[in-house]
């Protein structure tokens, strides 16, 4: 059989869709469920329809595109990744997962392949934590992590919830009937830029993941006492700011003094209101992200950070509420399948390392529900979350030509 990628129609795929964004280009910005992300699932949803593929989506708008294999007996094997993307990122994180897995798919039609086991691509939703401060809300509610009654609690900064949102995006029926049953799949394989820097930098053509790093969130929100900045004076003042400040300094010392070199904790998201240069901020907003490759030492620092939230607030009169938006266990990947996806690439005559994410994906989440492995491929000195993130036609390339043999090997 020869599979041929077309990296050009790719690129171009890829570059369509980047153009389907909330800020200007190059910069891409696609919020669950906003104008822009539902261009974009429209755009994805052509392409499927073009290849042929079966449409369906989920009560919570994960859409599954499914090419029908001869033995309807047999569980399908999956791969997927995201669309949305968050406030200034750029434009292959997740895209490269669904566009490449769409690609591979046409190389395989072309080449004459028939699967034996149906193929599914699933486009997640809202991967990215932006809406709701929760990341992969599509795959923990598929792999059955997240509660029904947490699902309908979450809230955005406007106060809207999940049920709003799902009306926006046309999504209808029950969010009880989005968890799969346990190996629904025979295999999840989902393809990724790395967004770290190790494959460029010791040149190596494709990574392939054993473990994903265990993620958390915890969203406060901080009420002190607004005023006149000229006319109330320092001492008494409850300033809901310099609250958030020392917080945002305790998370930086606790993800520095674990004494694991993996422990990164970032507080991404700091609001002050009412944001005028003459008053004090009365209300903040945080959002901290906080993980590890391991779980216990991610554990010590969150619990430092919670303490150290209780003992500022107290000393700074603060009233404040803190939410764990979510504390994840880590993904270990199948073993089996990922020796298979690393003889995959080597018989290509790629150049393959064993990686750990560090990046949290949709393969945390479905590794709860079947064996599941991802397939990485180098990007430029590491760059993701910003507009200048690029891996080469001939990089993503190489990994949707080893997503097509998983596929011919697993699915054949
Ligand atoms: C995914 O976008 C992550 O934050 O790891
Ligand atoms: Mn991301
Ligand atoms: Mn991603």
């Amino acid at each position: 059989m020869k599979i041929s990628i077309n990296k050009n129609r790719l690129q171009k795929k890829i570059d369509d869709l980047a153009l389907i964004t909330e800020a200007a280009p190059p910069v891409v910005t696609r919020v669950l469920f906003s104008e822009s992300d539902l261009r974009g699932r429209a755009f994805v949803k052509n392409l499927c329809r073009e290849a042929g593929l079966v449409l369906r989506e989920d009560a919570v708008g994960n859409i599954f595109a499914h090419w029908e294999g001869t033995d309807k007996t047999l569980p399908a094997v999956a791969t997927g990744s995201h669309i949305d993307a968050i406030p200034n990122a750029g434009k292959y994180d997740g895209v490269v997962g669904v566009l490449g897995a769409i690609e591979a798919i046409r190389a395989l039609q072309a080449a004459g392949f028939q699967p034996k086991r149906s193929i599914e691509l699933i486009i997640f939703t809202s991967e990215e934590p932006t809406r709701f401060g929760i990341g992969c809300l599509g795959s923990r509610l598929l792999g059955g992590v997240l509660s029904i009654e947490r699902a309908a609690a979450l809230r955005d900064h406007d106060g809207k919830d999940l049920e709003f949102w799902r009306a926006q995006g046309g999504c209808t029926g029950s969010l009880e009937s989005v968890k799969l049953p346990k190996d629904c799949y025979a295999a999840f394989v989902e393809l990724h830029i790395e967004q770290g820097p190790i494959l460029e930098a010791e040149n190596v053509d494709i990574g392939v993941v054993e473990k994903i790093a265990a993620p958390s969130t915890l969203r406060l929100q901080l009420t002190g006492v607004g005023g006149h900045a000229g006319a109330t004076l320092m001492p008494g003042r409850r300033d809901a700011g310099l609250a958030a400040a020392e917080i945002a300094l305790a998370v930086e010392k606790a993800a520095t003094t674990t004494g694991s070199p993996d422990t990164v904790g970032t507080t991404g998201v700091f609001r002050i209101e009412p944001g005028a240069v003459n008053s004090v901020p009365c209300r903040a907003w945080l959002e901290i992200d906080l993980r590890d490759t391991l779980v216990k030492t991610r554990d010590v620092a969150l619990v430092q950070i919670e303490a150290a939230v209780k003992e500022i607030c107290t000393r700074r009169k603060i009233e404040f509420t803190m939410e764990r938006l979510n504390v994840d266990p880590p993904a270990i990947c199948d073993a089996k399948l990922v020796g298979t996806t690393e003889v995959v690439a080597k018989t290509l005559n790629f150049s393959v390392k064993r990686m750990i994410s560090r990046a949290y994906h949709d393969s945390l989440f479905m590794a709860q529900v079947c064996p599941t492995t991802m397939i990485f491929i180098p990007c430029f000195k590491g760059y993701s979350h910003r507009p200048d993130e690029f891996s080469s036609p001939e990089q993503i390339e190489k990994g949707v030509r080893v997503l097509a043999d998983s596929f011919a090997e697993l699915a054949g």
